[in-house]
């Protein structure tokens, strides 16, 4: 924690790419040093070609070094990611981490434009009958998540893949969001066709 905030005075910039956020010292000359395998599945600049695999260009360090940790002492069981991460130091994780932040994520459109008003009104105002949190208080009105908490961004993402972690979280397979369990209450109110129509819209946020 007192790293994040020390390192808030260091904004750090990266010529031609989107601005990183700073929250979290790393190297990015050595996390792309090591990022070619990871290229395979996420693709050489972050946007995954495959909507199974996140895309993680632009995505918070801060956020990210969690995650990486995450599949390292299993609190979120990834089979892929786990041959990825154990030989991966904690400095490794850093370095890769700011690395992918300092990319742009690519721009998408809405997966299923029939589902648009009920994802939005979800994202943005809950679901009073379920009492479901709105997404956007916590990842924004645009998806862009908040660096200084650890919520992801989420504009852009594949709606495959974040469906997938909303069910994940709602059977508590996915136990990263810790003891606060924030996500996995947050999902297990949703119904599956919330769960399609809130990551249809997100996938298009920019
Ligand atoms: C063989 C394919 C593959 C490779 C190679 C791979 N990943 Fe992944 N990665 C995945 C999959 C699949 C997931 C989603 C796992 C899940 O379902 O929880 C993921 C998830 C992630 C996440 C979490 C994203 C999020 O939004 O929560 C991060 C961060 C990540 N990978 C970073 C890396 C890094 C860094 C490397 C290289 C050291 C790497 N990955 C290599 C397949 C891969
Ligand atoms: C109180 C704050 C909060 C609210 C409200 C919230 N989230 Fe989250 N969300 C988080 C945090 C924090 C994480 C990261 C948890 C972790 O480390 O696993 C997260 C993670 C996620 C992920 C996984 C992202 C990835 O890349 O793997 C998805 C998808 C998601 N949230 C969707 C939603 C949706 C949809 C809603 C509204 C129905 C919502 N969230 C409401 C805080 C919130």
């Amino acid at each position: 924690m007192t790293n994040k905030f020390a390192a808030l005075a260091t904004l750090v910039f990266f010529s031609g790419t989107v601005q990183a956020d700073g929250f979290v010292e790393g190297d990015a000359q050595a996390g792309q040093a090591k990022s070619i395998t990871c290229g395979a599945c996420h693709g050489q600049d972050g946007n995954s070609v495959n909507p199974v695999w996140p895309s993680i260009a632009g995505q918070h360090a801060t956020y990210m070094v969690e995650q990486l940790l995450a599949f390292k002492n299993g609190t979120r069981s990834a089979p892929l990611m786990l041959g990825q991460v154990m030989t991966l130091t904690e400095e490794d994780m850093r370095n890769l981490s700011v690395y992918y932040e300092g990319m742009s994520p690519a721009a998408k459109s809405v997966a299923d434009p029939s589902a648009i008003s009920l994802g939005q009104r979800l994202y943005r105002g809950g679901d009073r009958e379920s009492s479901a949190s709105a997404c956007s208080a916590c990842h924004g009105p645009t998806g862009r998540g908040n660096p200084a908490n650890s919520v992801p961004a989420i504009r852009g993402q594949y709606a495959v893949y974040a469906a997938a972690q909303l069910r994940a979280y709602a059977s508590g397979a996915r136990k990263s969001d810790g003891p606060t369990r924030v996500m996995r209450d947050i999902a297990a109110t949703l119904s599956e066709e919330e769960i399609v129509a809130v990551t249809s819209y997100m996938q298009g946020l920019q």
